[in-house]
């Protein structure tokens, strides 16, 4: 017995209604590349070449004006060291030092670092490779897990026992809250600075 196969073509689309479909697919995705394109040499038109002075070199970046410091410190210099966490100002993982003063780098423009002094985890190991005291006080505490949020730790650390902010533990808590660990490091980072800040003051 033989049966009609059944029609599988969905109703009422034509091969050419199919095909001008396609065109018009593709047609529009050109105009998405070009339109891509033509942002991109117009954000190159915008560049500008900022100096700044990063752990202790003196370093040209060419950024458009919305370039974050963190995407200029990571994608044009390669320091990778300092993470993107939230990107919007509340985990820390991004902290850095300008100036002597922490910040969230995700939330700093590049162009306002403009002859600025920064510090990175990569600029705290003194040249012959010996580690900074807060590194090394993060090793011997086990004051991380992953690892992902120690940088922005032992910046803001740093920053921390500088500011005259670590006087105890709870004054320590309060002024690290800005930089999260969803490890939940916190008493070992706790003991990490007040290990370095007993060695200063000894
Ligand atoms: S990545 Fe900058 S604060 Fe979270
Ligand atoms: S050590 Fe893993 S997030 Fe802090």
């Amino acid at each position: 017995m033989s049966s009609t196969p059944p029609d599988i073509r969905q109703p009422g689309v034509s091969r050419r209604g199919f095909l001008k479909g396609s065109s018009a697919v593709a047609s529009s995705l050109g105009m998405a590349v070009g339109a891509a394109k033509a942002q991109e040499a117009e954000a190159s038109a915008d560049a500008r070449t900022i100096e700044m002075t990063v752990n202790g070199k003196t370093r040209h970046v060419s950024v458009e004006p919305r370039t974050t410091l963190v995407e200029a410190l990571r994608d044009n210099l390669g320091l990778t060291g300092t993470k993107i966490g939230c990107n919007q100002g509340q985990c820390g993982a991004c902290t850095i030092l300008l100036d002597g003063a922490r910040v969230n780098s995700c939330l700093t423009l590049t162009v306002t670092a403009e002859g600025a002094e920064i510090v990175t985890v990569e600029g705290l190991a003194d040249p012959t490779g010996d580690l900074h005291p807060m590194q090394t006080a993060f090793a011997e505490n086990d004051a991380f897990q992953c690892g992902y949020c120690t940088p922005g730790q032992i910046l803001s650390a740093i920053a921390c026992i500088e500011e005259g902010h670590a006087s105890d533990a709870a004054e320590i808590r309060e002024y690290m809250s800005g930089n999260l660990c969803r490890c939940g490091a916190y008493p070992n980072i706790v003991a990490a600075i007040e290990q370095v800040r007993d060695q200063q003051e000894g």
